[in-house]
């Protein structure tokens, strides 16, 4: 069977252990100046229906530091499932580079494309997941923390996209997971099922509550997002009354535990899901986090691809 990484589901706690391992050791044989051509003479398709920083450069520039190439295929460019069918430009791409990263709309244009092509497809994020952000936390945790096992991950705001990959994410590292989130907005129900029965077996819990104090009590990581994800724009004004009372600011932190880090996937809408004073405090590593998107993701290139 090929190896893709479409959902956090995808991995067993062996395999994440393994990928944030090996993006330890790449993050620094890079700072050395020892970083090797693992993926010399080979290619990544990069297809984008929605806008992107962090996610096309990491990749990019990932591609680079291994030796290999990386092609970007922007929004108005191939123009997937209108100009040709999701099956059709996944079936081409095969004959040409050795991997696809896609960043849709819809998470079945994901699934789409890995079914149509026997080279791997990584998901650089959907409507349903964005699993290389989250093994980006988890790897910054690894960094901050002596062991992550009982670590208490609070999610606060949207059950959107992140939401949903990091709740994938905490049982299968030991880690318990709470989300915040207004009524209506909790994070995907059947992902939450996946959740509560990995949970259940590792002996960690996933729990959804509607107060944002209460849920950061024993927090270790409060994690935010935007309150309107890419494709829901006309919905933000909306959004902005709803998710009022789930800000993380200075207030909420002092609820949490002492030492408690906080992060955010950005791009981060200052004033709104968090406030400058947090995002740019000393609790927050939302920095880190995404300098971590270059490490993990080229772990994750390195074990699809060679
Ligand atoms: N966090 C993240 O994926 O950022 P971009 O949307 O800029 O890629
Ligand atoms: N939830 C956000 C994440 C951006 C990286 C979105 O989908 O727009």
């Amino acid at each position: 069977m090929k190896n893709d990484l479409i959902s956090v589901a995808d991995l067993t706690p062996e395999q994440i252990t393994g990928l944030l391992d090996l993006a330890l050791e790449l993050k620094s044989k890079l700072k050395q100046g020892r970083a090797e051509p693992l993926l010399e003479g080979k290619t990544l398709a990069m297809i984008f229906e929605k806008p992107s920083l962090r996610t096309r450069v990491t990749f990019d520039v990932g591609m680079a530091q291994l030796g290999g190439h990386a092609v970007y295929l922007g929004p108005n460019q191939i123009q997937l499932g209108k100009r040709e069918s999701v099956a059709d430009v996944a079936r081409n791409l095969g004959r040409w580079v050795d991997a696809v990263m896609a960043r849709t709309f819809s998470h079945q244009t994901i699934v789409e494309l890995a079914r149509n092509v026997e080279i791997p497809v990584i998901n650089g994020l959907s409507d349903l997941e964005h699993p290389c952000q989250v093994l980006a936390t988890a790897l910054s945790l690894r960094e901050k923390r002596d062991s992550l096992d009982g670590l208490n991950v609070v999610f606060v705001g949207d059950g959107n996209n992140v939401a949903n990959s990091l709740m994938l994410l905490c049982p299968r590292l030991g880690m318990n997971f709470v989300i915040a989130c207004p009524e209506g907005y909790e994070p995907n129900r059947e992902l939450t099922e996946q959740a509560r029965l990995f949970a259940q077996r590792r002996g960690t819990t996933i729990h959804i509550l509607h107060d944002p104090y209460q849920a950061v009590k024993g927090a270790d990581l409060i994690y935010t997002d935007v309150w309107a994800s890419m494709g829901q724009e006309a919905e933000a004004e909306k959004r902005r009354k709803v998710f009022g009372p789930y800000q993380v600011n200075g207030r909420l932190l002092e609820s949490a535990k002492p030492g408690c880090l906080v992060s955010h996937c950005l791009p981060a809408h200052r004033g709104e899901e968090i406030t400058d004073e947090v995002l740019d405090g000393p609790s927050c590593m939302a920095l880190d986090e995404a300098e971590n998107r270059l490490h993990i993701q080229k772990a994750i290139l390195v074990s699809l691809m060679r």
